[in-house]
């Protein structure tokens, strides 16, 4: 079946889903966007996504102008036209139009995009995989803009070396986070991860909550390099990838290359946790509107 895109609340075939070339996303690049996974069909932590897309787009002066209920609709409607068992969902806003000036706008523009979730492989799990790491910086690091200029040298750098993410590293050395994902160590049974620079993960937060139940020591601290190349445990964590171990950052083999224990029991955890919340949070929304 033909994807579906829903272009400020209208769901469309997406030949049809279109965004003028006046829109100020496109032009000057200005938008704010997020992105989760569904389970059983339904989307995971959407409450938190659209906090965080009102605060990112509150960075260029825009309100909440739709509900969680809009976007439920557009995401039901699109995974019943699409056939997929499961969806990516993005949700981008923009300023919408341009008509004046640099920055003069009319009514914002909202796009859900909810496509198949195309996963990392099982073997990705199963074998973990590598990263490099490359010295830049991101702008407005704790808010998730469209920009991402300034992760093309690095993801240009993994292609090259055939590595799935690369780490950001500020001029003084420290490492804050992937291009698209956060970044978390284990030593032992703490379980670190920069809480400075970097995007306040949804996944990290939901993996923290489980990690603890597991028994490890949860710290938020800056990292080096070196603390990547020494960790018992390498991960990456985003919504979509939820947790994937990596087993060589640069040059060097994590611990014995091998995928640790740690990463295979809390991401079991922290996906029976997804599916327990997306069906609890698509029934609440049912309850409240019977
Ligand atoms: C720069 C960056 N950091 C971290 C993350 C992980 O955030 P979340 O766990 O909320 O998906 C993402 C996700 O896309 C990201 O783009």
């Amino acid at each position: 079946m033909p994807d579906h895109f829903a272009i400020n609340g209208t769901v469309l075939p997406a030949d049809q889903a279109k965004v003028s070339v006046l829109d100020l996303g496109f032009l000057r690049g200005v938008g704010a966007f997020e992105s989760m996974p569904t389970y059983g069909g339904h989307p995971h932590a959407l409450g938190e996504h659209l906090a965080r897309l009102w605060q990112s787009a509150a960075a260029f002066g825009i309100a909440p102008f739709f509900s969680e209920r809009d976007v439920r609709r557009c995401i039901r409607e699109i995974h019943r036209l699409s056939g997929h068992p499961e969806l990516r969902v993005m949700i981008v806003v923009t300023p919408g139009e341009h008509t004046h000036g640099v920055f003069g706008h009319g009514a914002p523009t909202w796009v859900v995009i909810a496509r198949d979730i195309h996963a990392p492989s099982a073997e990705a799990y199963a074998k973990g995989v590598s990263a490099v790491t490359f010295e830049a910086a991101r702008n407005l690091p704790t808010l998730k803009t469209t920009n991402y200029l300034s992760g093309t040298a690095g993801l240009a750098l993994a292609e090259k070396t055939g590595a799935h993410e690369a780490f950001y590293v500020s001029p003084e050395g420290y490492v804050s986070e992937g291009v698209t994902s956060n970044v978390l160590v284990i030593q032992g049974r703490r379980l670190m991860t920069p809480n400075q620079d970097c995007l306040p993960g949804i996944t990290k937060a939901g993996v923290r909550i489980v990690a603890v139940e597991l028994g490890l020591q949860w710290y938020e601290c800056r990292l080096t390099r070196d603390d990547l190349y020494t960790a018992d445990e390498v991960w990456i964590t985003s919504a979509v990838r939820e947790i994937l171990p990596v087993v060589r950052v640069d040059d060097h083999q994590i611990a014995d290359g091998k995928v640790g224990r740690w990463a295979t029991s809390v991401r079991a955890a922290y996906r029976e946790r997804c599916f327990a919340e997306s069906l609890r949070d698509a029934q609440a929304e049912v309850d409240a509107h019977v």
